[in-house]
């Protein structure tokens, strides 16, 4: 060496290249999209662990290898070795799908690597995500001053919403602080309450009623039960959706009691909340334009693939509040200005500061389908498991545990003497045989002590004549299982 710095290009990828590479890498992706509806539902685990084994490599490549063998490596052995979350056929858990035109935005948003944690970096780009957020806003009723922050779930989303309703309610000292929290909500809420230093003994669950609602006269209980223990509650976390049955809690009279007691409404509307963009969903999920703050997971119910959630406060000044935080090397944050425009430091807003830039992943789609795209595929959603519900109300021996109050309905096979452990085995054999077609991909929970199995419609790739198949084999292996078929 000269005493000269020695360049190094390795990692700039010739323009020809790479758009071969691109092109490549698409080929595959469109390849396996379009498999979707011939491939599995689901996969045989019992492989997976000895795969999995084979595949760990402590030490890695000190070269590069050929893009061809790293994607074969991926489609072929990988990909084949999961839930197919992206399927038709995915009605497990609770599904969203993965459009493409969000890959196509993070392809766009990784290749120009813009740095949207602060809006002086980047204030236009910054001003479309901010875009989405409005959009969000509004179709969840909230005024215009509300503000919000994508998050990478629904996880992060409640967590969140916790410290904003911890700061706002509690300040400084959150140990006399009591968090409420409905039976079925989902285990991400008392998990996130932990996160933020709430003992065990300062999270309470209210019971729900016959309809998996969180129960009023358990919550007013509670209140009375957590006051006389010496705790302040301060925060009730309702569900728009659970994720076991889809219940929406009564939101309405919720509204009523938190603001009665002072406490922070939220609700986790991480599963339900995207059925506020149709007319049915808002009549379902009305309230909730009154709540302080509501999670929102667009890669469930707006379809997006994994990694987006969204958190929207009423009041956004909370938000803020509890999020702000300075130091002399990072550029001034923007003022509130006034409701007309408000240029937005994600930073200030929600725990990160240097982020992938998550608002394009939905604004593309927005952007290329329009919002009623989104609409219609909800409503569709709603068409189907009502199709599923009355087609199963039909089927001798089929008991619907938990009626569709949004997406999500619950079953079992009844025994014919009505003993509930014998009825819980043939549905957990129901469910086996359902799933060896692979055609379907359906998951279990149990509810009042007993095994149901549950459909859950929400991928935008699920369409009638998924259902009514995936309804055919049901009716085909429940009637087997009755007349004691093998
Ligand atoms: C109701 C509800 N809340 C929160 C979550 C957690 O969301 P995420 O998995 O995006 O972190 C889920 C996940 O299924 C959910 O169903």
């Amino acid at each position: 060496m000269d005493g000269r710095p020695e360049q190094n290009h390795e990692l700039e990828v010739a323009s020809e290249t790479f758009r071969e590479w691109v092109r490549e890498a698409c080929d595959r992706v469109v390849a396996h999209v379009e498999s979707l509806p011939e491939q599995n539902a689901g996969f045989d685990p019992s492989r997976a662990l000895e795969a999995a084994r084979n595949l760990v490599e402590p030490v890695p490549p000190e070269e590069g290898r050929p893009l061809s063998e790293v994607l074969d490596l991926v489609f072929d052995e990988c990909v084949p070795q999961s839930f197919n979350a992206a399927g038709p056929g995915y009605l497990a858990y609770i599904p969203g799908g993965g459009i493409l035109t969000a890959a196509l935005a993070d392809f766009i948003s990784n290749g120009l690597n813009r740095y949207t944690g602060v809006w002086a970096a980047a204030p236009l780009l910054v001003e479309l995500e901010t875009n989405v957020l409005r959009w969000l806003i509004r179709e969840m009723g909230y005024p215009s001053t509300a503000r919000g922050i994508f998050t990478t779930g629904g996880s992060l989303a409640n967590l969140t919403a916790i410290t904003t309703a911890r700061v706002e309610k509690l300040g400084e000292d959150p140990s006399r602080g009591a968090v409420l929290v409905g039976e079925h909500a989902h285990h991400s809420v008392a998990k996130a309450a932990r996160i933020c230093g709430f003992r065990n003994d300062q999270i309470h669950a209210v019971a729900s009623d016959e309809a998996f609602r969180m129960d009023l006269d358990d919550l007013r209980r509670v209140i009375v039960t957590v006051r006389d223990r010496g705790l302040e509650p301060f925060l009730v976390v309702a569900s728009a959706g659970t994720t076991d049955t889809g219940a929406v809690d009564p939101l309405p009279a919720l509204v009523e009691v938190a603001g009665r007691e002072n406490m922070w409404l939220h609700v986790d509307a991480a599963y339900g909340g995207a059925f506020m963009l149709t007319e049915r969903g808002r009549h379902r999920l009305c309230g909730i334009s009154e709540a302080d703050s509501i999670t929102l997971d667009p890669h469930k119910g707006l379809f997006l693939p994994y990694g987006t959630g969204a958190l929207l406060v009423r009041r956004g000044a909370a938000l803020r509040a509890a999020h702000h935080s300075e130091a002399s090397y990072m550029p001034d944050f923007q003022d509130e200005l006034g409701e007309d425009y408000q240029p937005m430091d994600f930073c200030e807003y929600g725990p990160e500061l240097s982020r992938s830039y998550r608002g394009l992943r939905l604004w593309l789609p927005i952007m290329l389908h329009g919002m009623g795209a989104f609409r219609r595929n909800l409503d569709e959603k709603l068409d189907l498991i009502a199709l599923a519900e009355r087609e199963l109300a039909a089927m001798p021996g089929i008991e619907i545990v938990a009626p569709p109050q949004l997406s999500v309905l619950a079953f079992r096979l009844q025994s014919q003497d009505g003993d509930g452990a014998a009825g819980d085995r043939m549905t957990e054999e129901l469910l086996r045989r359902i799933l060896s077609h692979q055609r379907v991909w359906l998951t279990s929970t149990r509810l009042r002590g007993r095994f149901v199995i549950r459909i859950c419609v929400l991928s935008f790739r699920t369409h009638e004549d998924r259902m009514r198949e995936c309804l055919d084999i049901i009716r085909d292996e429940a009637r087997g299982l009755l007349e004691g078929r093998a």
